[in-house]
C-alpha cells in the first residue's frame, strides 16, 4: 500500500503512541492495523460515497482517501468540530473531499438535506456507501451519528465503528445497533476495538 509522505512519518511512531494512547480515555488516531483494514474494505468494496466522522489528524483520513485514488474512483465527505490538520499536506487528495468544520450532525444534517440536489448529485447521491464512525464516543452521538447516516447507506453497504473496546459508552450504543435485524455486525479486537457491519436489508 502506497500512502502519503506525511503518514509515513506518522506511522513510524503510531504504534508507539497507539500504546501510549491506549492508557487514555478517548485516545487519538486508529490503530496502525485499524488504518490498513481501512484502506483494504476500501479497496475491496470499491464505494463512491464514503461518511468519516471524527478527521482527527488525517490519519484514518488518508487510508481512506489512498484506497479511493488507487480505486480511480470516489468521494469522502468528512466531518469533525476542530481542524487538526493541514490539508496542504496532502495536495494529491485534494479532490477527492469535502471536509466540514462542525458537529458531525449538524454538519451531516446539511449533507443529508442536499442529497439529489442539482447540479452536485455527483457529489451528493441519494446513498451512501460506505460509513466509518469515530467522533465523539458517547452513547448519544454514536446512536445518533448512526440514525442519521444509516439509512442512507445502500444495501450491502458498510459501517464501521472505532473505539467499541475502548469507550463502554460507544460500546452500549453498538451493542444495542447490533440487535437490529437488518444489519451483521462483527467486533474486532484490535487495542481500541473497531466494528464491522454490513447493511443487510
Ligand atoms: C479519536 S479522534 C479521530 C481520529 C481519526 N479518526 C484518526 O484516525 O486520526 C476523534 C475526533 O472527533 C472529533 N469530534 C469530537 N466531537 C465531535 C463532534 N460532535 N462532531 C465531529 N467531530 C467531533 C474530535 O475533534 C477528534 O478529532
Amino acid at each position: 500500500m502506497k500512502l502519503p509522505e506525511k503518514i509515513i512519518e506518522v506511522n513510524q511512531n503510531q504504534k508507539k503512541e497507539n500504546e501510549f494512547w491506549n492508557q487514555v480515555y478517548g485516545g487519538m488516531s486508529v490503530e496502525v492495523e485499524v488504518g490498513e483494514l481501512l484502506y483494504a474494505l476500501i479497496r475491496s468494496t470499491k464505494p463512491r460515497i464514503v461518511v468519516e466522522t471524527g478527521t482527527g489528524d488525517f490519519y484514518s483520513t488518508a487510508h481512506i482517501l489512498q484506497a479511493i485514488a488507487d480505486n480511480g474512483f470516489g468521494f469522502l465527505h468528512t466531518f469533525d468540530i476542530k481542524q487538526k490538520f493541514n490539508e496542504h499536506d496532502y495536495p494529491e487528495f485534494n479532490d477527492k473531499y469535502i471536509f466540514y468544520l462542525g458537529d458531525a450532525l449538524e454538519m451531516g444534517k446539511k449533507l443529508i438535506r442536499n442529497l439529489d440536489v442539482e447540479p452536485y448529485q455527483h457529489l451528493f447521491p441519494s446513498t451512501i456507501d460506505f460509513i466509518f464512525l469515530d467522533s465523539d464516543h458517547t452513547y448519544e452521538q454514536v446512536t445518533d451519528e448512526f440514525n442519521l447516516f444509516y439509512p442512507y447507506l445502500k444495501v450491502g453497504g458498510v459501517i464501521c465503528f472505532h473505539d467499541t473496546i475502548l469507550d463502554k459508552r460507544e460500546q452500549k450504543a453498538v451493542d444495542e445497533i447490533r440487535l437490529r435485524n437488518d444489519i451483521e455486525m462483527i467486533r474486532l479486537f484490535t487495542s481500541r476495538g473497531l466494528d464491522v457491519g454490513v447493511k443487510l436489508s
